[in-house]
C-alpha cells in the first residue's frame, strides 16, 4: 500500500517549493519574459521549447507535451516515486514528511488521533441517544414517520431520532455545550465574530463567537462505521424545507466518500443474500429493511465512489445498484459504472436496476410490494449490457460514423477493465455488435492480447499523453482518427485546471450541461468538484497534485496547444465562456432541428421553439460582447 501523505502537507510543500529552482538544478534555464526557457530534458531538441513558469509553478514543453509541477518533475526526470519525490522536495525546504515507522513525536500524534476519534464518537453517541429519546417525546416527529408508513421497530433498529426545533437542543444533552468536540464532531456549527463558519477540522476554536446545533427540527439518521460507532448523521426536514437532507460535514471520523449508510446494519444480510443492493437514499434503506430486504446500503448523496465500492467488495462479490429511472438516475448509474470498471474481476458481478421514473425503492416497495421489487432485482441489467447501452445511446450503429463514435467512446472505458476473461467477453460482444473482427478491435482500442498489464492511471485517458502523441501510427493514433464529437469536458477541463477559480463563475445551467456530457472524464470532474467544494481557493498547482494524490491523471486532460496554463487569466476566462456559450448554442440548435423535424404540430413544441430562439438571441448577443473585447 502506498504511504498516505496528508494532502494538506503536499499543498504546503508546493506553496514553499520553487519550481524554477528545482528544475534549474537539472536544466539550464534562461529568463524569457515572465517565464524561463531551456532545452527539454524529456526529448531531444536543438531549440528550447521547454518552459518553466514561476507564477504558475508548472513546467511545460511545447515540443513533446511534458507537463507538471515540481513534484511531477522529480518523478519524471529523476524517476522517483511519488512518496520519494515528496520526501526529496520536502528535504530541500526543511519540511519533514510524516513517516510510517514512527518516532516518539509521531507516536504521540497517532495517540492524539486515536483519542480524538474516541472523544468524537463519544459525543456523537451521546447525541444519538438524546435524539432517539426526543423522538419518543415528539408527536410531530412520530406522526411524520407514521405518515410515511414506518414501523417503530425498524425506526429503532436504525436508531432514527428527532432533533428538536430550537437553536441549541443539544445543550440539554451535554454538560458543556461549548466543548470543542461538539464542533469537531460536526454536531454544532461554530461561527466567528464575522459570522464566518469555523470548520470541524480547524486547528483552534478560540475565535468561536456563536454556536448552534447543525440539526434542528429534523429526523436524524445515525451513520455508523463498521465497528458500529456513530460517526455522523443525516437529518431530514419534516415536511418542507431546504435542504431536504442535511448531512454531517467532513470530520476526523466521518469521510462521506468512503462511508455507506446502513452497511453496519446490513452486513450479515449481505452475506446471507450473496449480494449488496445500493440505493440512493436513507429512507430507501430503512423502508426496504422494513419489507425484509435488509441487504441495502446508500451512498450518502454522491454517486458511489471507488472507495465505497471497494469497501462493499470486501463483503460480497456481487453489487446491484438501484437507480431512479429518470435522467439523473441514468447519469448517476453511468458514474457508478465508470467507478466500478477498474474494480471488476472475473468473479465480481455488478448489475444495474432502473425503476420506473416516478419511483424510488421506498415508494416502489410500498406501492407494488416486495415480490415485485425482487422481480425487478432479478431482472437487473448486467454491467456489460448497461455499458453497451450507454455506448450506443444516441449513436447510429447502422452508419460507419456511428460505429466509429461508439469505438471512440469505448476506448477509455475498456482500458480500465483489468479482468482478463471479462474483457475478452466484452470485446467479443462489442466486436459482434460492430460487425468487426475482435483482433482488429483490439488493435484499434490498443488493447494487447490477453495477458495485458493494467494501464497506469496516466494512460487511462491517455490519448494525449506525451508517449502516445509521439507514437507514429496505428494504435491510439488510429483511435484518434475516428471522427467523434469533441468531448466537452476535454475542452473545458484544461481551462479549469489552469484557473480553478473559474469553476465558481460557471452558471448552474452550464454546470448542468457539463454534468450531462457523457464523457469518460466525468469521474475526473467529480473529483475536481469535490476538491474545490472542500478547498475553494486552491492554487492551480495544489489542485493538480491533490487530483494526482486522489489517483487522477490531470496531465491526461491537457491536450490543447497552447497550453492554457501558460495563458494569462483574462484569455482563459474569455475562452472558457466563449466555449460554453458556443456549446450551449449548438445544443439549442440541435433541439430546434429536432422540433422542426417533428413538424412543430403541438403548441408546446412551438412554445419551446420560441423560447429556444430567445435564448439563442441572448447567446449571440453575449458572444458578440465577448468577441468585441
Ligand atoms: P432524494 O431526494 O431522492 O430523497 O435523495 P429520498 O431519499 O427519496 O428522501 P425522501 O424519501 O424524500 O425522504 C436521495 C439521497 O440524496 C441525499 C440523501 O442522502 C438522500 O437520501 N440528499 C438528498 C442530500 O444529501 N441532500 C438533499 O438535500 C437531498
Ligand atoms: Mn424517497
Amino acid at each position: 500500500m502506498q504511504q498516505r501523505i496528508p494532502p494538506g502537507f503536499i499543498q504546503d510543500l508546493l506553496a514553499r517549493a520553487d519550481i524554477v529552482e528545482v528544475v534549474g538544478q537539472h536544466v539550464e534555464l534562461k529568463k524569457a519574459g515572465s517565464n524561463y526557457k531551456g532545452l527539454c530534458p524529456f526529448h531531444g531538441e536543438k531549440t528550447p521549447s521547454f518552459t518553466v513558469s514561476a507564477s504558475k509553478q508548472f513546467y511545460h514543453c511545447f515540443g513533446c507535451g511534458a507537463h507538471g509541477t515540481a513534484l511531477g518533475f522529480l518523478m519524471e526526470y529523476a524517476g522517483m516515486g511519488f512518496v520519494d519525490a515528496v520526501k526529496d522536495l520536502a528535504g530541500r525546504y526543511g519540511l519533514s514528511v510524516p513517516e510510517p515507522d514512527l518516532d516518539p513525536q509521531q507516536l504521540r500524534q497517532l495517540q492524539q488521533q486515536r483519542s480524538l476519534h474516541a472523544a468524537l464518537v463519544d459525543v456523537l453517541q451521546t447525541a444519538d441517544a438524546f435524539y432517539q429519546h426526543r423522538l419518543r417525546h415528539s408527536d410531530r416527529a412520530k406522526n411524520y414517520l407514521i405518515a410515511r408508513g414506518l414501523q417503530g421497530q425498524v425506526a429503532k433498529r436504525f436508531g432514527l431520532g428527532y432533533a428538536p426545533d430550537d437553536w441549541q437542543p443539544l445543550a440539554g444533552a451535554f454538560a458543556n455545550y461549548n466543548a470543542d468536540a461538539l464542533v469537531q464532531s460536526g454536531l454544532v456549527v461554530a461561527r466567528d465574530a464575522q459570522g464566518d463558519p469555523i470548520e470541524p477540522q480547524a486547528e483552534s476554536f478560540a475565535a468561536v463567537q456563536r454556536r448552534y446545533d447543525r440539526l434542528r427540527d429534523r429526523i436524524t439518521f445515525p451513520i455508523r462505521n463498521l465497528r458500529g460507532e456513530v460517526i455522523g448523521f443525516g437529518g431530514r426536514v419534516i415536511d418542507q424545507g431546504e435542504p431536504k437532507y442535511l448531512n454531517s460535514p467532513e470530520t476526523a471520523v466521518f469521510h462521506k466518500g468512503e462511508e455507506l449508510y446502513g452497511l453496519f446494519e446490513a452486513r450479515t444480510a449481505i452475506a446471507r443474500a450473496g449480494y449488496a443492493l445500493v440505493v440512493e437514499g436513507y429512507m430507501d434503506v430503512v423502508a426496504l429493511a422494513q419489507f425484509g430486504i435488509e441487504h441495502a446500503v446508500a451512498a450518502l448523496g454522491t454517486a458511489c465512489t471507488v472507495q465505497q465500492l471497494q469497501k462493499l467488495f470486501r463483503h460480497t462479490a456481487q453489487v446491484v445498484f438501484s437507480f431512479d429511472g429518470d435522467a439523473a438516475g441514468r447519469r448517476a448509474a453511468r458514474r457508478a459504472m465508470e467507478n466500478a470498471l477498474p474494480l471488476l474481476s472475473d468473479t465480481r458481478v455488478v448489475k444495474f436496476l432502473f425503476l420506473p421514473t416516478e419511483h424510488d425503492p421506498d415508494s416502489y416497495v410500498r406501492d407494488k410490494g416486495v415480490d415485485a421489487f425482487e422481480r425487478e432485482i432479478a431482472r437487473a441489467q448486467p454491467l456489460s449490457e448497461f455499458l453497451f447501452s450507454s455506448l450506443f445511446d444516441g449513436v447510429a450503429l447502422a452508419t460507419a460514423e456511428g460505429r466509429a463514435q461508439a469505438i471512440h467512446q469505448a476506448g477509455p472505458l475498456f482500458a480500465q477493465i483489468t479482468a482478463p476473461a471479462l474483457l475478452g467477453q466484452l470485446l467479443g460482444d462489442f466486436a459482434r455488435q460492430l460487425d468487426m473482427p475482435v483482433a482488429e478491435l483490439r488493435t484499434v482500442l490498443q488493447l494487447s492480447a490477453p495477458a495485458r498489464k493494467p494501464l497506469a492511471p496516466a494512460e487511462t485517458f491517455g490519448r494525449q499523453s506525451a508517449t502516445a502523441s509521439m507514437r507514429p501510427r496505428g494504435g491510439r493514433a488510429a483511435l484518434r482518427a475516428f471522427a467523434a464529437p469533441p468531448d466537452l469536458l476535454r475542452m473545458v477541463l484544461p481551462m479549469l485546471l489552469a484557473q480553478p477559480a473559474l469553476w465558481w463563475d460557471i452558471s448552474p445551467a452550464q454546470h448542468a450541461m457539463l454534468a450531462q456530457e457523457s464523457s469518460p472524464l466525468q469521474p475526473f470532474v467529480q473529483a475536481l468538484e469535490a476538491i474545490l467544494e472542500d478547498q475553494p481557493d486552491l492554487s492551480a498547482a495544489a489542485l493538480w497534485e491533490t487530483l494526482r494524490a486522489a489517483g487522477h491523471a490531470p496531465e491526461s486532460v491537457l491536450s490543447q496547444s497552447p497550453d492554457p496554463l501558460e495563458l494569462d487569466e483574462a484569455t482563459v476566462r474569455q475562452d472558457l465562456f466563449a466555449l460554453l456559450l458556443r456549446l450551449e448554442r449548438t445544443a439549442l440548435l440541435r433541439r430546434q432541428d429536432a422540433l422542426v423535424a417533428g413538424g412543430l404540430v403541438d403548441a408546446a413544441d412551438r412554445a419551446e421553439y420560441r423560447s429556444l430562439a430567445l435564448r439563442l438571441k441572448e447567446i449571440d448577443q453575449a458572444r458578440n460582447g465577448l468577441d468585441g473585447r
